[in-house]
């Protein structure tokens, strides 16, 4: 084949083949002669040792490694430094060539594409730019979505903070708002207080007289004439209004100081509230009773304990009103170590007397129970509690040193505990009834000062009932004067406490200072605070609640001069 095909061959078939503007193929043998090139004096040469002839002062090494690498290998590609034969005065640059063999028979031949690197790396680097920019809005989107997300969770997160301090501030001012209630109703109840304490006063004075002379009458007439019946209707009537005007007090009263506590037995308590009761009671309501308390007695203000029972039996009713259903009280006495551990560790006493009230009613549910002695805490409608019930009952429960709990089953029904310390039995009140009063015979007159006359005639007249001889004074200052002339006259002085010019302990801080052996009963209307303070400073040995009848004065006597100073 002549050189002449071979250009042919050439320029037919390599030379159009372009790779960018400088690019071009070439074609050698396996010895190393260019037998096909773009540039004529190229062709024919000797891919190495021509060239270095040609130009002594051009690198060759790494096209040497190129060309080994051809002969070496199958095909190929390889970055390396050469020139631009093509070009009359070649400069250095940085080629890209990619290369194969092409078989002739039992010869090989070695086709190579060279092009420039440049050329090249332009596309790749503008690729570069656009995967750069690409990459870069994506990581713009990405961190505005992070942004956007933690933005999100932030405001969430300061939502949740606010909403956290909103529920505060409302459970804050809810509160206040209980609070400010119980303000107003302790406001309410002292304004109550006064009022009805005045009221009781002037309910009291008018009460004496009618008690009192009731139980004279009674004395004085035969017990199964017609008269004594009547006589002890109006004694019994004017006896419960008595209870009507404590109890009221009772609320305005819940003061340890001034309540009268004394030894009860409680069963006698139970049966009385329970026959109260039973009277009223709808035909789908039974009570059952048990008592194995053997007759413990308690020490108790009997209004107030009748007022925790009632308090708890009308709330059993009210759970149980749309249906059947038991009350169920049940009276024992338990040991230190059945009750309660956390009250009873407070507590010296060994033996408690145990009240439960038991209902089969609707009953309550969990966060109910933790909320019932809350004031003002009910469920009733509008009008139908008051929600003070149990907060009353709680509040006298302490006052007497006791404990009350609760367990409830929805719709089963609920289970009021109450124990109380319990103390060495007394008289009963049916024992009491039966005291003589014998022992007052013969004793020194009883020196009775009241500003009321009729109040005044009432009691002395009650006082002489019990064989006690009696001098009475509507004047203060002249009773004064009488127990001057011989202050050992008198060994009891029974005292109204509301009187003009001295008042019933000023009266007796005197009459104290002549003889301080006399013993001092004061009456008063109703029972302030101070009454115990003028106890403990021994000003007066005794009081009494108006209205007063006879038997408790004679009773009060015996007991001041019983007292062992
Ligand atoms: N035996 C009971 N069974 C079911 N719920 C009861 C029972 N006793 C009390 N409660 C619940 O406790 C709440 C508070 O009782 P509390 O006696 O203090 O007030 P009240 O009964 O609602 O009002 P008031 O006593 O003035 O009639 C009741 O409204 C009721 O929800
Ligand atoms: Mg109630």
């Amino acid at each position: 084949m002549g050189a002449v095909s071979l250009n042919m061959m050439y320029e037919k078939l390599v030379k159009p083949v372009k790779a960018g503007k400088e690019g071009y193929a070439m074609v050698k043998d396996r010895d190393g002669i260019i037998l096909m090139h773009p540039a004529e004096d190229q062709i024919g040469i000797d891919v190495i040792a021509t060239r270095k002839e040609r130009h002594p002062d051009f690198e060759f090494h790494e096209l040497e490694s190129l060309i080994e690498q051809q002969f070496a290998n199958e095909e190929g590609t390889t970055i390396y430094h050469s020139y631009w034969w093509t070009d009359k005065k070649p400069q250095k640059t940085k080629k890209l060539n990619a290369f194969s063999r092409a078989y002739i028979g039992e010869e090989f031949w070695i086709v190579a594409m060279a092009l420039s690197y440049n050329e090249l790396e332009g596309p790749i680097r503008q690729h570069l730019v656009k995967i750069v920019q690409v990459a870069f809005v994506i990581i713009l989107i990405i961190s505005v979505a992070i942004f956007i997300i933690l933005k999100i969770q932030k405001n969430k997160e300061a939502l949740e903070v606010e909403t956290k301090y909103l529920k505060e501030l409302n459970a804050t001012t809810e509160e206040l708002r209980k609070k400010d209630l119980q303000l107003q109703h302790s406001q309410k109840l002292q304004a109550l207080g006064t009022l009805t304490g005045g009221i009781a006063h002037e309910f009291n004075n008018l009460l004496t007289p009618i008690l009192g002379y009731t139980e004279i009458l009674k004395k004085s007439v035969a017990i199964d004439s017609k008269d004594y019946e009547y006589i002890n209707e109006i004694y019994d009537a004017s006896r419960k209004a008595k209870n009507i005007i404590e109890q009221i007090l009772v609320f305005s009263r819940l003061d340890r100081n001034t309540t009268k506590y004394e030894p009860i037995q409680v069963s006698l308590l139970v049966e009385e509230t329970l026959n109260l009761i039973r009277p009223t009671l709808t035909s789908n309501i039974k009570i059952s009773y048990e008592d194995s308390s053997d007759g413990s007695c308690i020490m108790a203000n009997q209004v107030q304990i009748h007022q925790v029972l009632l308090n708890l039996y009308n709330n059993a009713f009210h759970a149980m009103k749309d249906a059947e259903g038991v009350l169920k009280v049940t009276l024992s006495t338990v040991k230190r170590n059945e009750a309660p551990e956390n009250y009873t560790s407070a507590s010296e006493t060994e033996e408690y007397v145990q009240i439960t009230v038991s209902d089969s009613g609707y009953g309550m549910s969990a966060e109910a129970v933790t909320r019932i002695f809350e004031p003002f805490f009910t469920t009733k409608g509008l009008g139908e509690g008051t929600g003070l019930g149990l907060f009353v009952v709680q509040g006298i429960v302490r006052n007497h040193k006791g404990l009350i709990t609760v367990e409830s089953v929805v719709d089963k029904g609920s289970t009021f505990k109450v124990y109380f310390p319990k103390v060495q039995g007394t008289p009963s009140v049916a024992e009491e009834e039966k005291i003589e009063f014998k022992k007052l015979k013969g004793l020194k007159p009883v020196l009775m000062v009241d500003d009321n006359p009729k109040v005044l005639k009432v009691m002395k007249k009650g006082l002489e009932n019990f064989g006690l001889e009696v001098l009475a004074e509507t004047n203060s200052v002249e009773a004064l004067n009488i127990f001057k002339q011989d202050p050992s006259r008198f060994e009891v002085v029974i005292t109204d406490q509301a009187m003009p010019d001295l008042r019933g302990v000023e009266l007796a801080e005197r009459l104290k200072k002549l003889n301080p052996r006399v013993k001092i009963i004061l009456v008063t209307g109703y029972a302030d605070e101070k009454v115990a303070e003028y106890m403990k400073r021994m000003i007066i040995d005794y009081y009494l609640n108006k209205p007063v009848i006879g038997k408790q004065m004679a009773k009060a006597v015996c007991d001041v001069l019983e007292k062992d100073y």
